[in-house]
């Protein structure tokens, strides 16, 4: 009889990427991004989980906000009313956004990239150009501008796209709607729109994930495109 290799048993399941992958983060920034409704604190939670498990020293900030002056910032953009004559310009508005995003760089990212930490942020430029530039009608140009001066030129090594069209988004927001989330469907297909094209110019520095699947199916995009990225990460700041 001749010997033949034993036939290894049909996998149920596909094959799960190696989690150790994340350990290529160690020291990175990353940057989840997306139009509201798009799921991506729930897929921020996972990766914060996995980095947790593998010993990756994970450093989490959300914006606005993050600083005790930022919160305060974060209170008045999101919550301010028109009917309490606190309606704000888009000039005021992208500022006040940036500053809260410079005291968090300066107090709160910087440093823990000096440790060494992997800095997971929810939101960062790219939604000032997307929900500022692209739908609410600033330059791109003069938006990142103001980024180099607000946050030292600090740019992320990486920003995943969360993308989903406005419909699927909306269906996915509580009844209780914050003043930017109220902007309406035309506003947020620009900015989904502003997130696509930032990609397109940027493909390097961007992933793009489709969000509107199941967050089982979201969660293993999000993984593959980090492991693709870790091919091409820039050097871990000094
Ligand atoms: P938040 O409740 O944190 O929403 P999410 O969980 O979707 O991040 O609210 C942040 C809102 O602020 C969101 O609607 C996006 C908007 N935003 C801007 O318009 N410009 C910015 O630069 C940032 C950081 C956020």
């Amino acid at each position: 009889m001749p010997a033949t290799a034993p036939v290894p048993a049909r996998a149920a399941n596909p094959p799960q990427p190696d989690p150790s992958w994340i350990r290529a983060y160690q020291g990175r920034f990353v940057v989840f991004e997306g139009p509201d409704g798009s799921g991506k604190s729930t897929q921020f939670r996972r990766t914060v989980d996995l980095a947790k498990q593998h010993g990756v020293r994970i450093f989490e900030v959300r914006e606005p906000g993050g600083t005790p002056v930022g919160e305060r910032i974060r209170q008045h953009i999101l919550l301010a009313r028109a009917d309490e004559g606190l309606e704000m310009g888009i000039r005021c508005e992208m500022l006040l956004y940036m500053a809260s995003r410079a005291e968090l760089v300066e107090k709160k990212v910087m440093p823990a990239l000096k440790r060494g930490e992997m800095v997971l942020a929810d939101r960062y430029v790219a939604s000032t150009l997307a929900y500022q530039g692209a739908a609410g009608g600033l330059a791109a140009a003069d938006i990142s501008a103001v980024a180099r001066i607000a946050t030292r030129n600090l740019m992320p090594d990486l920003y995943v796209i969360f993308d989903i069209d406005e419909a699927a988004a909306a269906k996915r927001l509580s009844p209780l709607l914050d003043r930017m989330e109220a902007k309406g469907a035309e506003f947020h297909r620009r900015v989904r729109q502003g997130y696509l094209e930032q990609a397109r110019h940027d493909p390097a520095r961007y992933a793009v994930v489709d969000a509107s699947k199941p967050e089982d199916q979201v969660w293993q995009s999000v993984q593959r495109a980090m492991i693709d990225k870790t091919r091409i990460l820039p050097p871990v700041r000094g």
